[in-house]
């Protein structure tokens, strides 16, 4: 297939030198950059906030996936949208009001998508997928890089693929937690659209290459 999107997640970059990090991304063929916000409430870590986002937006030249693992992501949709954000992704596990959040973000012009933990079942979303740009099924339990893939996510992709067909819906099925050269193809094969990659990317001596292998999973 050759419609694989790869969205590298910078959270495993060197910190010290972000330009050198991002430099490499915007040269490669991936298609997102993805950006892992954490509130040390909603998952027990603690990321970066918006003066490392509004530093690293202005270099990307990859459209900004960003993944809120905040508790009220609501609070800060005109925030992110004036990042020149593409895609808002929040957690189903932190918006007892999901219906008005998704409808706030695509308001505010950007593409919506829901986030769901290991342990949320995909059913969750039968009656918000239609409104949906865009489905991130956690591979990992959210709050590190570098966790062991949850083969069971394999399962959960064949199913949202039913419930989207089912559905008449047409969001994007992304991938986060343990994607590498090995869980790649496993994940291509099974029907998802999109790969986030952390440590697979950023611990690489050459990333450009990984990422050039990953997008022919
Ligand atoms: C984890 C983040 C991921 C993380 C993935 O909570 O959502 O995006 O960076 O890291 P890897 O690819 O190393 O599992
Ligand atoms: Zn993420």
């Amino acid at each position: 297939r050759n419609d694989l999107k790869i969205a590298p997640s910078l959270l495993s970059a060197n910190f010290a030198n972000l330009e050198k990090d991002l430099d490499q991304i915007n040269r490669s063929e991936a298609d997102w950059l993805h950006l892992d916000v954490m509130d040390g409430v909603f998952v027990p870590n603690i990321s970066f906030g918006f003066p490392v986002l509004k530093a690293v937006a202005a270099i990307s030249k990859k459209p900004l996936d960003m993944h809120l693992m905040i508790v009220n992501p609501d609070k800060f949709i005109s925030q992110i949208r004036d990042l020149g954000t593409m895609m808002m992704n929040v957690h189903y596990e932190a918006c007892p009001h999901l219906h008005r959040v998704i409808q706030q973000i695509k308001e505010a012009g950007m593409k919506a998508a829901v986030t769901l933990n290991p342990a949320t079942p995909v059913a969750m979303l039968s009656d918000i997928i239609q409104d949906l740009d865009m489905v991130l099924l956690m591979s990992v339990n959210p709050g590190f890089g570098g966790q062991e893939f949850i083969p069971h996510t394999l399962n959960k992709i064949r199913e949202l693929r039913e419930l989207r067909a089912r559905s008449g819906s047409n969001a994007l099925i992304e991938i986060d937690g343990g994607v590498n050269l090995q869980t790649a193809p496993l994940l291509s094969e099974a029907g998802a659209d999109v790969l986030v990659a952390g440590s697979a990317v950023f611990k690489a001596p050459d990333m450009i290459e990984v990422i050039h292998q990953l997008k022919n999973a």
